[in-house]
């Protein structure tokens, strides 16, 4: 017996395209313009290689007209409130769903996928995407009080789920009360025309969404310009970090959705039909072209030949052909480029030492084909296990322990998902902690809600979509457009005091390093002077160099403990800490008043916000919870804050104190552990904390302070690659260089911009703002509920 065809009909869409004469052009401000320079270039259905459409490639004109559109539809579409805003965005939920099937064709010719999953997952979802942001426009307000939307935003996308990922980049942003000038990916533009065409019908009002197509050249188009305020980008890891240096120092908004190289780890307590399923809807879903992928196969030692027997078997039965057909599980790849890509890196593998295997069977005559392929006998170390390779490819590799395994998941540059596979629950929830990954599958693979956020840790990027995190991505701070900038530079005031001009006035001991729990000599033994307000010399501090950071990264990277402990701890030391502070108080706020030449009762506000702020942390630490989101289906997703991990923090001058225990106590609340840098100008009050720090039972490794050039050490805490994340206040220039130089390994960064933030606000600097820097959301996908 053998499968006869199911095709689909692709009258509709063979009708909308005539409609067209299959020409396309720009869509903005409500309708179709030809593009300015007039160039075209051609969209195929990478099944048959055959011409869909030409489609127009914009230049700086055409995205300047359609940023036009985008800011002069914005106060419109603001003044219609969130309600009003809400009616639009559930007309648009109904639009995808009334036009079901006619999107899913064009998106089946155009990329290459399956009918079948068009049909059943890219289309349901972009719906459920537009109904469930219905819900955050109403409530934004309240939800989100003292928020406002960034304004026109820009939004890139790839060609692997055109219109879902037009959907996750569209619903929130326009939820917000932002507007939009989208590129859809080169290969597959076809969707989201269709899709803005359909809007428009629907009442969207003009220029609230807008369309510009072509290739990476009007990416960075979209990127630099000027009046688009923040960037929403989904794609590969090396665009993502391009498009990190480009921004770095600009001030905007930027989401980056990167690749990633995905464990499927299958203990041998597994369900291991189950795991066999799932592990095909894990990397043979859409070909493989997935962010998400489940690519690297960890298998438990003792179940592996059996595993890999009936993944072989099943790899037998997966049909590969014409995507339009119902019964076909692997379509087409989308592009020659990308089918090259593919059987290039497996090359490579076979040449590296892989075993390949691919089932038996004919591949069509014609098209982008690439089967089913796995790659056994590979190590850590071979570039097919390291590499996204965004194909039908698996690579797997066997451990013995759940340590191993953890170790194996985690030894990656990426942090995007991971699914794990155990019936036994407990070793399954003790594992998923463990991963650095931005979602973690139980027992289940490849599942997307709009209410749950979805993105990565690591070189997947940052920022989530979906949820309340997606949400906030679209929104700014109210206050910050008031804030004004820093004052001068502290390493020019420093260089300015020296002895000859200001005069030697008490000389204390010199300050040395905080690192691992004890005081260290600087590496190069050499000290900073320090002056105080006046520019009388006021002591001296250890001038620390790269070794000294390097120290320290070691120290705090070395602490995992920290971030294990419970919150409760975490407070008691956070508390401990208040109590010794306060019991020197008087002592700190003289340090201050003869260190920044406010009056007494400066000095002593400054050390009482101080306190405020370690009671404050401590007790967030148990409060600033995740959630439990319901998606609809049987389970629950618990979304976790988790520490960054190792976080540096390059403190600014004003009020030395405050900001530097603000941050580390907020920081420290939620289990990182910390590589600070004190204010430049004045490290005093902060190395004096040493010997609080000592008898408050911080451990060794948890906190780590180096003082010396703030610019000098910032750097070279941006380029650590064990450095997760890096929240850097100085001048504009520093900061545009730390957030260029932190690109490498994608840290997460928060930089003043040369903005000086009133440490004494609350809502400026240490509310939920401040928090929701200290943690990546981890969602965690577990079966819950009644099985009948
Ligand atoms: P890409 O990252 O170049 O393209 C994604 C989007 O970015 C497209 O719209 C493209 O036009 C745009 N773009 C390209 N260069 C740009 C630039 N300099 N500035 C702004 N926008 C730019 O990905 P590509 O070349 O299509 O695929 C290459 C590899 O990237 C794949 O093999 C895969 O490994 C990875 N990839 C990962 C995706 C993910 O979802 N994680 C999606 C697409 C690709």
């Amino acid at each position: 017996m053998d499968y006869g065809p199911a095709p689909e009909s692709t009258a509709a869409a063979e009708a909308w395209l005539a409609t067209h004469d299959r020409h396309f052009g720009h869509f903005i401000a409500g309708r179709f313009v030809p593009p300015a320079g007039g160039t075209r270039f051609t969209s195929y259905n990478p099944a048959h290689r055959t011409v869909l459409a030409e489609i127009a490639a914009a230049d700086a004109a055409d995205v300047e007209q359609a940023v036009c559109a985008a800011e002069q539809a914005l106060p419109a579409w603001q003044a219609l409130g969130g309600h009003g805003r809400a009616r639009h965005l559930y007309a648009l939920a109904r639009l995808v769903q009334k036009h079901a099937r006619l999107l899913a064709v064009v998106e089946t010719l155009d990329n290459g996928k399956p009918i079948r999953e068009t049909r059943d997952i890219d289309v349901p979802l972009a719906a459920r995407h537009f109904y469930h942001h219905a819900g955050w426009a109403g409530l934004c307000g309240e939800r989100f009080p003292g928020l406002e939307p960034w304004g026109v935003c820009g939004q890139i996308i790839p060609w692997n789920f055109p219109l879902l990922m037009l959907a996750w980049k569209v619903a929130p942003a326009l939820a917000a009360g932002n507007t939009v000038v989208l590129k859809p990916a080169e290969y597959t533009s076809l969707s989201a025309l269709l899709f803005a065409e359909l809007a428009a019908q629907a009442g969207l009002p003009p220029g609230v969404l807008n369309l510009v197509t072509g290739d990476g050249r009007t990416g960075e188009i979209i990127v630099d310009h000027p009046r688009i305020a923040k960037i929403a980008f989904t794609g590969s890891t090396e665009v993502g970090k391009q498009i990190r240096r480009r921004l770095a120092g600009s001030g905007k908004g930027l989401t980056l959705e990167l690749g990633g190289k995905s464990p499927f780890i299958v203990f041998d307590d597994a369900d291991l039909d189950g795991a066999v399923e799932g592990l095909v809807d894990a990397i043979w879903f859409n070909q493989g072209q997935v962010c998400c992928a489940g690519s690297r196969l960890l298998m438990h030692e003792g179940i592996a030949e059996r595993f890999i027997a009936k993944v072989k078997a099943r790899m037998g039965k997966l049909r590969v052909g014409e995507p339009l057909d119902k019964g076909i599980d692997i379509g087409a790849i989308v592009d020659p480029v990308q089918t090259r890509r593919i059987a290039e890196l497996v090359a490579q593998g076979v040449a590296e030492g892989a075993t390949l295997w691919q089932p038996d069977g004919e591949l069509p005559a014609a098209g982008e084909f690439y089967p089913p392929t796995l790659l056994t006998d590979v190590s850590p170390a071979h570039t097919v296990v390291r590499e996204e390779i965004f194909g039908p490819v698996l690579v797997a590799m066997t451990f013995r322990t759940p340590r191993e395994a953890i170790e194996l998941a985690n030894n990656t540059r990426y942090g995007l998902a991971a699914s794990v596979w155990s019936e036994d629950l407990n070793r399954a929830l003790e594992v998923a902690p463990a991963l650095k990954a931005g979602v973690v599958w139980i027992n289940s693979t490849n599942l997307f809600d709009a209410a749950a956020g979805f993105g990565g840790y690591r070189e997947s990027g940052f920022g989530r979509e979906g949820g309340r995190e997606g949400m906030l991505a679209y929104l700014k701070p109210a206050w910050h457009a008031r804030l004004k900038p820093a004052p001068l530079s502290a390493s020019v005031v420093a260089e300015a005091a020296t002895p000859e001009t200001a005069g030697i006035v008490a000389i204390d001991r010199t300050a040395k390093q905080f690192i691992a729990g004890r005081q260290m000599r600087p590496d190069g033994g050499n000290s900073l002077t320090v002056s105080d307000h006046a520019g009388l010399i006021a002591g001296e501090v250890a001038l620390g160099n790269h070794k000294d950071i390097r120290n320290a990264v070691e120290a705090a990277a070395g602490a995992p403990g920290w971030s294990r402990s419970s919150a409760h701890q975490r407070a008691q030391v956070l508390y401990y800490v208040a109590e010794n502070l306060d019991a020197r108080r008087a002592e700190f706020a003289s340090r201050l008043v003869r260190l920044t030449g406010c009056d007494l009762a400066g000095g002593e506000r400054e050390v009482d916000a101080a306190l405020e702020r370690l009671f404050r942390f401590a007790g967030w630490a148990d409060q600033f919870d995740g959630q439990v989101h319901s998606p609809p289906l049987r389970g629950v997703t618990l979304a976790m804050n988790e520490p960054l991990g190792v976080l540096a923090i390059v403190c600014p001058d004003e009020a030395p104190l405050l900001a530097c225990i603000t941050m580390c106590a907020a920081a420290l609340a939620l289990g990182n552990r910390l590589v600070v840098v004190p204010s430049e100008r004045y490290p005093l009050p902060v190395t004096d904390l040493y010997q609080v720090i000592e008898t408050s039972d911080v451990p060794a490794g948890a906190l780590n302070i180096v003082t010396g050039r703030r610019a000098e050490l910032g750097l070279v805490l941006a380029r650590h690659a064990a450095v997760d994340g890096l929240w850097y206040h100085g001048p504009a220039e520093e900061c545009a260089a730390a957030e260029r130089e932190a690109a490498d390994n994608m840290k997460r960064t928060w930089t003043s911009g040369g903005l000086a933030y009133d440490w004494y606000d609350v809502e400026q600097t240490a509310g939920e703002s401040l928090l929701r820097r200290t943690v990546e959301v981890k969602n965690i996908w577990i079966p819950y509920g009644e099985q009948v």
